[in-house]
């Protein structure tokens, strides 16, 4: 049986991509909901009703286990889709605890979608961790979809992140947290942006360990090599991506991923 990765675009691969390099033995269903992304700008009910449709059409795929690889959809949908389904379902959150743990004397910036910045989810978070005050929220609506257009290093990016930070001292910072699984393109980016010794922090490797550990918990990791040479079934919004050329975009990003690995 496979596992199922979800999220409203190409953010997720980065999730995939990482949880690959800790479970290379697994099969994969990679869901990319590109009909409705982005969902940082949509309402709560619209994104709940497309993260429920897609959790179903993984599920009807015979996945063993979900994880939910897309901030926005985890901190309103994961509460009711494990109410609903009785698979494992895995989300992904701002990794805020490992921000506060090294910090330093310096400040911490989340940067997030416009809901999962305002909802609750990640207001309780960092108030369980952040006894100082040190954490600052700053949304960043439009972002996915410059990375869903694949614009990841140029002037245009530019300008939108320097208008974004246009109120924060950035040398204030050293923890950047990307509260968003496609930011995780843009880490060359925010490299030249921020001071030399930022540490860019992301929850790739914290869902990666968590779902690991489940798998092992529940008896379901699978210990031998897949039988199929393409380990990774791709899915925009139901199709199976069969293209050639979407193919080969996909392969393209796996690639930049790689490098931005060791950012
Ligand atoms: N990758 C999603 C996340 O982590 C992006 C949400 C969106 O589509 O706006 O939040």
């Amino acid at each position: 049986m496979k596992i199922g990765v979800f999220d409203s675009g190409i953010g997720g691969l980065s999730t995939l991509h990482q949880i690959m390099h800790t479970l290379p033995d697994e099969e994969y269903v990679f869901y990319a909901d590109v009909d409705h992304v982005p969902y940082g700008e949509k309402t709560k009910e619209e994104v709940l009703q497309y993260v429920d449709e897609a959790v179903q059409f993984m599920v009807s795929r015979k996945c063993k286990a979900i994880v939910l690889a897309c901030n926005t959809a985890t901190s309103v949908a994961i509460t009711p889709m494990r109410q609903k389904y009785k698979l494992p379902i895995i989300g992904i959150e701002p990794a805020v605890k490992p921000a506060v743990m090294h910090h330093g004397n310096k400040r911490i910036m989340v940067i997030a979608t416009p809901i999962t910045a305002r909802e609750a989810k990640l207001a309780n978070l960092i108030h369980r961790f952040d006894e100082e005050g040190n954490v600052d929220v700053v949304p960043m609506p439009g972002l996915v979809r410059l990375a869903q257009d694949c614009d990841f290093v140029s002037e245009h990016v530019m300008e939108y992140l320097n208008a974004a930070f246009a109120g924060y001292d950035l040398t204030q910072y050293s923890e950047l947290v990307l509260g968003c699984t496609h930011y995780n393109y843009f880490k060359d980016t925010f490299s030249m942006i921020f001071p030399k010794d930022i540490e860019i922090v992301d929850g790739n490797q914290g869902v990666a360990n968590n779902l690991k550990n489940i798998l092992k918990t529940c008896g379901i990791i699978n210990l031998s090599t897949p039988e199929h040479q393409d380990s990774v079934e791709y899915y925009y919004s139901g199709h199976l991506v069969s293209d050639q050329k979407e193919l080969e975009k996909i392969h393209k990003l796996h690639e930049r991923l790689e490098r931005m690995l060791q950012i």
